[in-house]
C-alpha cells in the first residue's frame, strides 16, 4: 500500500464517524459501492469548499407521470463520474409508516438492484426516499415496484403524498381512523398527485387528536386535526390514584388548563366542558383518567407553508367539526371547490394559504360557498377597513 492510499481520503466527513449518535457517514461507507463512495468523494469536497455540487434542477420522470422523481446532476461529474446522475425517487408509504419485514426486503431488493443503496426513511412529506439513481435506471424501478405494489409519490405542482400520525393503530387519543382517512385520499386523488395540474404543490396530513403528532398545521395546505365535541371522558378512580401516587393535580393539571376550566377539590376533578378548548394538556397528564369525548370528529384547517413568497404560515381553521363518518366525503367536496377557485384565480406558483391572503378570507369562502364562523379567527380585526357589498337593486 502506498501512502496516498493510507491517507483518508474524506478526513472532514471522517470526524462525523466519531461522537455517540448514529453516523450517516458509516452508513454511506456501509453501503461500500463505486456510486457511494463517489458520493463521499463529492460531499468531502462540498465540506472543504462549502458549497453544494448539484446542477440547478433537473427534469427526469417515469412515463405516464409527472411528477415522483427528482432529477439531480453532479457538476463534478468528471471527478465523480458515479454521481453524475444522481436522481431521487418517491415511493409512497404506507399509512402511519407501518412495514412487515418483507416489505422492507422487497424494497432493498428492488434498490439494491437499481440504484445506489442509499434512501432517507423518510422524507419530511412522509415517502420513501430512493437516494440516486441514472436516468436509465427510472422505469426498470418503476416496474418492479409497482409489481411488488408500491407506487410512486407526488413531487411538483400536484397533490403531495399524503401522511398521518398512527393513529387507531397504537394511539388512544386519535378521534378518527388517520390511517384510512390518508390512504383514502391518496387513492381518491391517484391522477391529482402523479400528474401536477395546480399552480403549486398542496399537501394533506391527518392527525387524530389536537397533538399534532404529524406537524399537520405547519406542513400541510390542507390539514385533518382530530377532535371532539361532548365531554372529556373521566374516570374519577383513576383520577384519585393519579393524586395518591403524587400527581399535584391542581398545579400541574388545573392551573396548566388555558381555559381554566378545571377544578380540583382535593378528592373530584371537575372539567366545565363548555369552556374546554381541548387542547390536550390535561389528557396528556393523565392518560389513564381521561379520554377525548366520544363524539368524535375532526377540525379542517387550511393554509400552512413555508415562508417562500409570503412568510410562513399555519393553517386556519375552515371547517370548526366534522363528524368522523363524513369526513372523507366533506373532504371530497371541499377540495373540489378549493381546487376550482385556487385553479382559476391562484398565481403561477401561488400556495393556497398566499392566494387566501391576497383575495381575502371572505372572498375565499364566498367562492367555496362557506358562512364565515366566529372559530376561523383569533381575533376580530383592528382597523375599520371594512369592504362592504352592493346589495342587489341598490
Ligand atoms: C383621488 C385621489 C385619492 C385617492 C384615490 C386616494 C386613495 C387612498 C387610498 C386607497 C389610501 C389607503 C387607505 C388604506 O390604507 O386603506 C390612501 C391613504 C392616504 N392618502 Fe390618499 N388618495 C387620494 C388623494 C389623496 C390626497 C390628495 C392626499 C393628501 C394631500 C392623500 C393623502 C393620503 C394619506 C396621508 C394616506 C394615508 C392615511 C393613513 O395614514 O393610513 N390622498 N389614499
Ligand atoms: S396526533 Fe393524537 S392521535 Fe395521533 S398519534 Fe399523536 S396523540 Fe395520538
Ligand atoms: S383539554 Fe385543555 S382546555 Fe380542555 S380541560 Fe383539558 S387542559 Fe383544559
Amino acid at each position: 500500500m502506498d501512502n496516498d492510499e493510507k491517507k483518508s481520503k474524506t478526513p472532514l466527513l471522517d470526524e462525523l464517524e466519531k461522537g455517540p449518535w448514529p453516523s450517516f457517514v458509516t452508513e454511506i461507507k456501509k453501503t461500500n459501492n463505486e456510486t457511494c463512495q463517489d458520493l463521499l468523494g463529492q460531499l468531502e469536497l462540498s465540506y472543504e469548499e462549502r458549497k453544494g455540487h448539484w446542477k440547478h434542477g433537473g427534469l427526469v420522470g417515469v412515463m405516464g407521470y409527472g411528477g415522483g422523481v427528482i432529477g439531480r446532476y453532479s457538476d463534478v461529474p468528471e471527478k465523480f463520474p458515479k454521481v453524475a446522475h444522481f436522481h431521487t425517487l418517491r415511493v409512497n408509504h404506507p399509512s402511519g409508516w407501518f412495514y412487515t419485514s418483507q416489505a422492507l426486503r422487497t424494497l432493498c431488493d428492488i434498490w439494491e438492484r437499481h440504484g445506489s443503496g442509499l434512501t432517507n426513511m423518510h422524507g419530511s412529506t412522509g415517502d420513501i426516499v430512493f437516494l440516486g439513481t441514472k436516468t436509465d435506471e427510472l422505469e426498470p424501478t418503476f416496474k418492479e415496484l409497482t409489481e411488488a405494489g408500491f407506487d410512486l409519490g407526488g413531487s411538483g405542482s400536484c397533490v403531495r403524498t399524503p401522511s398521518c400520525c398512527v393513529g387507531e393503530a397504537r394511539c388512544e387519543w386519535a378521534c378518527y381512523d388517520t390511517m384510512k382517512l390518508c390512504n383514502d385520499l391518496t387513492q381518491a386523488y391517484q391522477d391529482e398527485l402523479h400528474r401536477p395540474p395546480f399552480p403549486y404543490k398542496f399537501k394533506f396530513k391527518c392527525a387524530g387528536c389536537p397533538n399534532d403528532c404529524v406537524a399537520s398545521i405547519a406542513r400541510a395546505d390542507l390539514s385533518v386535526i382530530g377532535t371532539w365535541k361532548d365531554q372529556i371522558q373521566q374516570d374519577d378512580a383513576a383520577v384519585t390514584e393519579y393524586a395518591a401516587a403524587g400527581l399535584d393535580i391542581q398545579k400541574d393539571v388545573c392551573e396548566r388548563c388555558p381555559t381554566r376550566c378545571m377544578a380540583w377539590d382535593g378528592k373530584k376533578l371537575t372539567i366545565d366542558n363548555g369552556e374546554c378548548v381541548r387542547c390536550m394538556h390535561c389528557i396528556n397528564v393523565m392518560p389513564k383518567a381521561l379520554r377525548p369525548g366520544k363524539e368524535k370528529g375532526a377540525t379542517i384547517l387550511i393554509g400552512s407553508k413555508a415562508p417562500i413568497v409570503q412568510g410562513a404560515l399555519l393553517s386556519s381553521v375552515l371547517v370548526p367539526f366534522v363528524p368522523a363518518a363524513e369526513l372523507l366525503d366533506t373532504l371530497k367536496e371541499l377540495v373540489s371547490r378549493v381546487w376550482e377557485f385556487w385553479d382559476e384565480y391562484g398565481k403561477n406558483r401561488e400556495r393556497v394559504g398566499e392566494l387566501i391572503q391576497r383575495v381575502g378570507m371572505a372572498n375565499f369562502l364566498d367562492a367555496i360557498g362557506l358562512d364565515p364562523d366566529p372559530a376561523m379567527i383569533s381575533a376580530p380585526r383592528d382597523n375599520p377597513y371594512i369592504f362592504f357589498q352592493k346589495k342587489e337593486g341598490e
